[in-house]
């Protein structure tokens, strides 16, 4: 197979969960520009607009479903939608969820923690079972989970723990799921971004330009990360490049957790 044919992902069929906005969006159309179609999901069916024509611009077919992660029933209908559409399902972005509380965890509150741990982890387990279901019947697939490097490391400017606790649990649930699917040919693979420039990140770092001048000072690489980077990786993951990858945090971050 040549270099092109390895990365190319012409008429895969991808779902992009948390595809409205921020790293899901770009994710989607760089899945859409290698040449996959797309099914993508939010939970308000209207921001989904923008990811859709952003896809149809590459020419690609595109879904929007309107699902929130956290519901079983919703979840298997996103499925059910995707493969009555497409006919089946060959890379899963499991890419939605919800920021942190950042509250000390003495005034954490379980309504609070569950709500971050119901999103971004129970969220990703049942995007993946039930994708997954598809994917072993099919004897292929390629899943990729959103970590963060507060899978690996305590974010340091952000409190009660509730984000890292999720993200080292997508980072465990990669290699659970990793080792129990090998047999199917499914892939999975986590993700573990540092510090991007995305419109939250840098709303909040121009309210705290100190921050932002630590955060640059602890990245050896001195530089947030750009999301077409990310992006692009995504579209490389998905592909048979990574055919040989399972089980594995792909750690994306200008060396920021190195110190
Ligand atoms: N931004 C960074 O620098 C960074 C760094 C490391 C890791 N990450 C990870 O990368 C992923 C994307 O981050 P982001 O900054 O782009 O996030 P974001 O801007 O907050 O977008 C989150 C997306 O998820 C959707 N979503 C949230 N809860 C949902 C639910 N219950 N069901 C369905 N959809 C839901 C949102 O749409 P609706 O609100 O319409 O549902 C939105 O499309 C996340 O997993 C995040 O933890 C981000």
């Amino acid at each position: 197979m040549s270099l092109a044919e390895l990365l190319s992902l012409r008429d895969r069929i991808a779902i992009v969960t948390g595809a409205s906005r921020g790293l899901g969006k770009a994710f989607a159309t760089a899945l859409a520009e290698a040449g996959a179609h797309l099914a993508i999901v939010s939970r308000h069916l209207d921001e989904l607009q923008d990811t859709a024509a952003a896809v149809k611009n590459c020419k690609r077919d595109v879904l929007t479903l309107q699902a929130d992660i956290t519901r079983e029933d919703q979840v298997r209908e996103m499925v059910r939608q995707t493969v009555g559409r497409f006919g089946g399902i060959d890379i899963l972005v499991n890419n939605a969820a919800t920021e942190r509380q950042n509250l000390p965890p003495e005034q954490t509150t379980l309504e609070n923690w569950s709500f971050v741990i119901d999103t971004n982890v129970n969220g990703a387990f049942l995007c993946a079972r039930e994708v997954g279901k598809v994917m072993i019947s099919q004897k292929r697939g390629k899943i990729i989970n959103m970590a963060s490097i507060s899978g690996m490391i305590i974010n340091k400017y952000f409190h009660g723990g509730s984000y890292d606790v999720s993200k080292s649990a997508v980072v465990a649930l990669t290699k659970a799921l990793a080792v129990e699917w090998a047999k199917y040919n499914v892939n999975v693979i986590a993700l573990a971004p540092g510090y991007y420039g995305t419109t939250p990140n840098k709303k909040w770092f121009e309210a705290n330009p100190e921050i932002y001048k630590q955060v640059i000072d602890m990245i050896p690489l001195k530089r947030l990360g750009t999301i077409e980077e990310l992006a692009a990786l995504v579209t490389v993951l998905a592909s048979e490049v990574s055919n040989y990858i399972t089980g594995s945090t792909v750690v994306i971050d200008g060396g920021y957790t190195l110190w």
